[in-house]
């Protein structure tokens, strides 16, 4: 049984959603054509919002803590109303990036499961987009005096977004190859889970009930990411495959410090928790989703030393994984640079902590220097153009981050 029910949006919007996606993503009738050949048994795509339970009905956290929860948007004042609002617009637009990105390379699949993992993956983004233009509409009461219908303002606006306008600097990111499909599945994908748990309590009840089928779906895009990248590493580790260690390694490289800044600055957070919207910091939950992570790449190492040494029990393969990791030696013949290594939360950051926005640091976290001084900003790029995927270098996103870089040097 199904714990939710479903509900649409109105005719417009619904209307509005649909046209988008046959323009950003006609391939879904290819997965409903399919749907059976792959998700047997599975309840077949529908483009509904789905409307759970609460954990409680009263506030859990924050200044209104014990209160009831709130039904309608206008029962938050000042800035909270904006902030809410400013929550729901940047999930909704993280649900229609992440289309327009998968998109870019769904014909690069390595599988025909890949694909349809994928398809499924780009319909239920689809679905969440709906769910928060349903948090919208449903609720006449998110408009402003003086500043009139905020609902339709930020739905119009979503609609608009291309890849280089989204909120978030993660979804402006073109894909380049599937390896950006899988990894993305796998590091960004999961940022999202932990910004759903975080907003299960949110104190605006059709946000809270929003989160949980929503986190049931975001399972099968973090599970199949995390299947589909094992297999490209173990198919790299046996020299298979489009794909070498160094490519899957430079794909993280390019998708972590991205994932690690989707949590807002490490000194913020405090107000989304004052205002009863998350019940975590982003220091909080970015320490959680860093150390997931990196069980996520230790189990793909352990599956990479178990393809080059077999008669290795999974127990010797991490022990193994550990000491190549710790010492930088090779053992049993396979060298540091045969696994994946998680990158420093200080590497390739341009927010954050001023302590390593925009600094040289390396993949490992050491500020790399030249005579005792730190790599110049050229020197800097340079070391980027080697550790980040080929095709990145040049796109449109390196270029506002060198932009960015500038501008930053320039004030600092
Ligand atoms: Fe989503
Ligand atoms: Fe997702």
């Amino acid at each position: 049984m199904a714990n939710y029910t479903t509900e649409t949006i109105s005719k417009n919007y619904h209307d509005a959603i649909v046209g988008w996606q046959q323009r950003n993503f006609p391939e879904l009738s290819i997965l409903e054509k399919y749907w059976d050949d792959y998700f047997k048994g599975q309840p077949p795509f529908q483009l509904v919002a789905k409307v759970g339970d609460v954990k409680s009905d009263e506030i859990q956290i924050g200044q209104y803590a014990g209160r009831p929860c709130l039904e309608r948007a206008k029962q938050m004042v000042g800035n909270m109303f904006f902030s809410a609002r400013d929550i729901i617009r940047a999930q909704a637009s993280t649900e229609l990036g992440s289309i327009q990105q998968h998109r870019l390379t769904l014909d690069r699949a390595v599988t025909d499961k890949g694909k349809f993992a994928v398809l499924r993956i780009m319909a239920e983004e689809l679905r969440h987009a709906y769910q928060m233009f349903w948090v919208l509409d449903q609720d006449q009461s998110w408009k402003k005096p003086g500043l009139g219908d905020v609902a339709k303002q930020t739905m119009e606006e979503l609609l608009s977004m291309e890849l280089g306008t989204h909120v978030l600097d993660a979804f402006n990111i073109d894909f380049n190859d599937f390896l950006d499909n899988v990894t993305y599945a796998t590091v960004i994908d999961l940022v999202g889970k932990y910004q759903l748990e975080m907003m299960q309590i949110f104190c605006y009840s059709p946000m809270a009930r929003s989160m949980g089928p929503m986190l049931q779906e975001e399972a099968f895009h973090l599970g199949s990411g995390r299947t589909l990248l094992k297999e490209i590493a173990q198919m790299a580790a046996r020299g298979e495959g489009d794909y070498s260690m160094d490519d899957v390694q430079r794909a993280l490289n390019l998708w972590f410090p991205r994932g690690l800044e989707m949590f807002g600055s490490e000194e913020g957070g405090a107000t989304a928790v004052t205002f009863g919207f998350k019940d975590k910091t982003n220091a909080e939950a970015q320490n959680l989703y860093i150390e997931e992570v990196r069980g996520v790449v230790d189990n793909i190492n352990v599956a990479i030393i178990q393809e080059r040494a077999p008669r290795l029990s999974r127990q010797d393969a991490r022990a193994l994984v550990e000491e190549i990791s710790r010492s930088g030696d090779v053992k049993e013949g396979i060298r540091p640079e045969d696994i994946l290594f998680l990158p420093s939360v200080k590497f390739f950051r341009r927010r954050g902590r001023e302590e390593y926005v925009f600094k040289p640091f390396d993949v490992r976290g050491n500020l790399l220097t030249e005579d005792g001084k730190p790599y110049t900003p050229d020197k800097y790029l340079e070391y980027l153009t080697a550790t980040l995927p080929h095709r990145f270098i040049g796109s449109r996103e390196h270029r506002k981050f060198v932009d960015a870089m500038w501008d930053y040097l320039k004030t600092n």
